[in-house]
């Protein structure tokens, strides 16, 4: 109740006062010194057209979202041909069907038609220079993603959440698509009941980018696993990419939280990762994982075998320190909480993180509070509430 009404309060202050609207902090990692719509004058969309307009256009925007932003029907439904995979043995096959795009259902599925939304199958394509952030737990995108491809490059996806995408099927779209970029940040950002992935970096190279403060929400009525769990959380197989993980949140996954590969360099730290009944890490040859102060609860497999990758798993104090030199301070130690085991020792890895903008790691026991008090939407700054608080009170008297 008192946050509700710190948040009321907040917002109130805000009316009338477009300067007090806008991206909160600035990134660490490798997505440092992503600026976005930069210092452009905060805009209020006031429907899904113009949201994409202003999102696909050449200019610098801080684009705001006070409301849903509902795709879902906007560009009418397909049926066509899919799919029942081998993995919908749940009861009544009430798991994920697959949607036959590329061609993925194996010729021995039983073949269905499929009726879905065709909004959510193909991403926003995203300009470069847009800031796109929410208002309090405001700013959501239903049924529709966010492409950030083809050469557009510094952006930044602040405290929206981005749901309702086919959760129903598989292929039935991506809530965020990297493709031949460069300085992305995703902050305070939820996903969640996506068919496909709640983040891809596609082969093209995406360069610099940081997700941190982000809840990856895989709780789902359709579940490719059959476990209320949703299998296909992060693919990261872009040719040059240099990725950041901090502070994030990825809980009730199956599968791929991350799966790594191409010639992806990923730092992956403070990120709470709960209650996954498949896999975390998958790491293919070309991935090179440092993951350092990360809580693993209630995940299975932490880290698939083989590892045909390189991946440091801080094991010890003294590899830890090797940190230092690239990271500027010690590793931290991974929290393993009845989850698999996790050991790599690619120690010769950790040199590639030269000129890189660390974030500090937290200690592993007070990850969990840090993530579960920080990660998703309506979380971001919270001192910055106060000052508003304060001046609301004042103009009032
Ligand atoms: C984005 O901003 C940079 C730096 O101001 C500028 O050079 C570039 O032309 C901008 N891109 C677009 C598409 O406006």
């Amino acid at each position: 109740m008192h946050s509700f009404i710190i948040s009321l309060l907040a917002i109130s202050s805000c009316t009338g006062s477009a300067a007090a609207v806008g991206v909160v902090g600035s990134p660490v990692g490798f997505a440092a010194g992503t600026t976005g719509g930069g210092s452009a004058t905060p805009q209020y969309p006031a429907d899904i057209a113009q949201l994409t307009a202003w999102l696909t256009d050449n200019v610098p925007r801080v684009i705001v979202l006070d409301k849903t932003f509902d795709y879902v029907g906007s560009e009418g439904t397909v049926t066509g041909a899919g799919c029942r995979p081998s993995s919908n043995t749940c009861p009544g096959h009430g798991g994920q069907d697959a949607i036959n795009a590329n061609n993925w259902c194996d010729a021995s599925y039983p073949k269905i038609s499929v009726t879905y939304d065709k909004a959510a199958t193909q991403g926003i394509n995203v300009g470069s220079n847009k800031s796109i952030i929410g208002e309090g737990r405001k700013g959501v995108i239903r049924g529709k993603g966010l492409r950030i491809a083809n050469g557009a490059r510094n952006v930044i996806v602040q405290n929206i959440h981005i749901t309702y995408l086919n959760p129903r099927y598989i292929w039935g779209g991506d809530a965020i698509t990297l493709a031949g970029t460069d300085l992305v940040w995703v902050d305070h950002v939820k996903i969640s009941h996506i068919g496909r992935q709640y983040f891809v970096s596609g082969y093209a190279p995406s360069n610099r980018v940081t997700i941190s403060n982000s809840e990856f929400d895989g709780i789902t009525k359709w579940s490719a696993s059959c476990d209320g769990r949703h299998y296909w959380g992060m693919l990261l197989l872009g040719s040059s990419d240099r990725i950041t993980l901090a502070g994030n949140y990825m809980h009730h996954m199956s599968g791929r939280s991350p799966k790594v590969g191409g010639n992806t360099l990923l730092h992956a730290v403070n990120n709470l990762f709960a209650d996954n009944t498949g896999h975390a890490f998958d790491i293919l040859a070309g991935g090179q994982v440092v993951a350092e102060g990360n809580v693993f609860e209630n995940v299975r497999t932490t880290l698939m075998e083989p590892v045909q990758g390189r991946v440091f798993t801080s094991l010890s104090a003294a590899m830890n320190a090797g940190c230092k030199p690239y990271l500027d301070h010690d590793c931290a130690k991974n929290l393993l909480q009845n989850s698999g085991n996790f050991n790599g020792d690619a120690t010769a890895i950790l040199a590639k993180f030269s000129d890189y903008d660390s974030p500090p790691a937290l200690s592993d026991t007070a990850v969990k509070d840090s993530v579960l008090a920080n990660a998703g939407v309506g979380k971001t700054g919270r001192r910055r509430p106060w000052r508003r608080v304060r001046t609301a009170h004042h103009s009032k008297i």
